[in-house]
């Protein structure tokens, strides 16, 4: 199995350096995986000229899955709009129709006093939301800045074709029918065409699914549920913008955003896979950041694009066990527990597999 490892921007190679110990230590077990790295990102910008070069994106489409870590800094918000890092992110998402964005949010309870929710509100919390990840407001066209009537415009616009909608709510039906068979779609039809659209293809594709509970509720309200009654949800599905706001919400709710792993889909479950926080540029290189999320986003790897089930959960069960120990870096810290450095994370991870 070929994994393409993009460690991109800021904390990105800390963090994924650490995921690729732990898959050294699986293939020192057997498993049969290989890696190769390349830049993404501000780091393709640097190297190539290009956010998303033409060599590292052939190598991710070649590979039979892909770990990125994350992308974005400072130092390149000033570049032209379409040699920015975050395109390189929005290019490959795309350029490999990775359109079911997986994005769990899941509270170990020993760190339920790391969240800023009271932990009788937070205990138990298990959410799946399924971001839609290759259209909406971030992809459609018209988009820009311009003058008009002697002022400038900005301007993008949020645009879904039914297909879009259909496919990503198959699959979070799918997921919700292996969860707790309840699934909630996120939009704001009150207000946008394009939600309005969204919510009558839900409805139409619920009718394959007659044993999963369907309900609606607009992104104001959802994000507002969120904070007051987070259990309430088993699966979300919502358009992409709607899903990164949420999902950064819902982080927060499991103690920290340097927990969740994601992973980003196409048709035939080939996918990439990627902590949800971002590339944390005011501690890069401090060696101090969390790499729990990646390192779970390798467990993610394992099991939905590679079939590697039982290594998915000996990822997970060293990961409980660090926690367990009392092991914490400074995202999660609290008092009693130790604190320890993204590395030596990766080390008592590696030690506890
Ligand atoms: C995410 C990020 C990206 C997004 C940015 C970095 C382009 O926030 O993966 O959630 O908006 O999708
Ligand atoms: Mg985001």
């Amino acid at each position: 199995m070929k994994i393409a490892v993009l460690p991109g921007d800021g904390i990105g190679p800390e963090i994924v350096a650490q995921a690729v110990k732990v898959m050294k230590a699986l293939a020192g077990d057997g498993l049969k995986l290989e890696m190769e790295e390349a830049p993404i990102g501000g780091a393709g910008y640097d190297a190539a000229g290009d956010p998303l070069p033409e060599s590292t994106l052939a190598l991710a489409k070649a590979a039979d899955a892909v770990l990125l870590g994350a992308v974005g800094g400072p130092r390149y918000d000033t570049l032209d709009r379409p040699l920015r890092p975050e395109r390189g992110l929005l290019r490959i998402r795309k350029e490999m129709n990775l359109f079911a964005n997986l994005r769990p949010a899941f509270l170990y309870p020993e760190l339920a006093s790391a969240s800023t929710l009271r932990p009788e509100v937070v205990a138990g919390l298990d959410i799946m939301i399924v971001r839609e990840l290759t259209g909406d407001v971030y992809f459609g066209q018209p988009r820009g800045i311009e003058i008009r009537n002697g002022e400038r415009v900005g301007f993008n616009t949020m645009l879904y074709a039914e297909s879009e909608v259909r496919r990503v709510a198959h699959v979070a039906f799918g997921i919700a029918m292996k969860r707790g068979r309840k699934l909630c779609s996120v939009e704001k039809a009150n207000v946008l065409e394009c939600s309005e659209l969204w919510k009558e293809v839900v409805i139409e594709v619920a009718k394959e699914y007659p044993e999963v509970e369907l309900s609606h509720m607009y992104v104001d309200n959802a994000a507002m549920q969120l904070v007051r009654n987070p259990r309430q949800f088993d699966v979300i599905v919502t358009g992409n913008i709607f899903g990164d706001i949420l999902s950064d919400e819902a982080s927060m709710l499991t103690g920290s955003i340097g927990m969740l792993a994601s992973a980003s889909l196409d048709q035939n479950n080939k996918g990439m896979y990627e902590p949800i926080h971002g590339s944390a540029p005011d501690i890069a290189g401090k060696n101090i950041a969390n790499p729990l999320a990646t390192i779970l986003s390798v467990a993610m790897m394992l099991r939905y694009t590679l079939n590697q089930e039982a290594a998915a959960v000996r990822i997970e069960n060293a990961v409980k066990k660090v926690l367990a120990q009392g092991l914490r870096t400074a995202d999660i810290y609290t008092e009693g527990t130790k604190k320890a450095s993204c590395s030596e994370m990766g080390d008592a991870v590696v030690a506890a597999l």
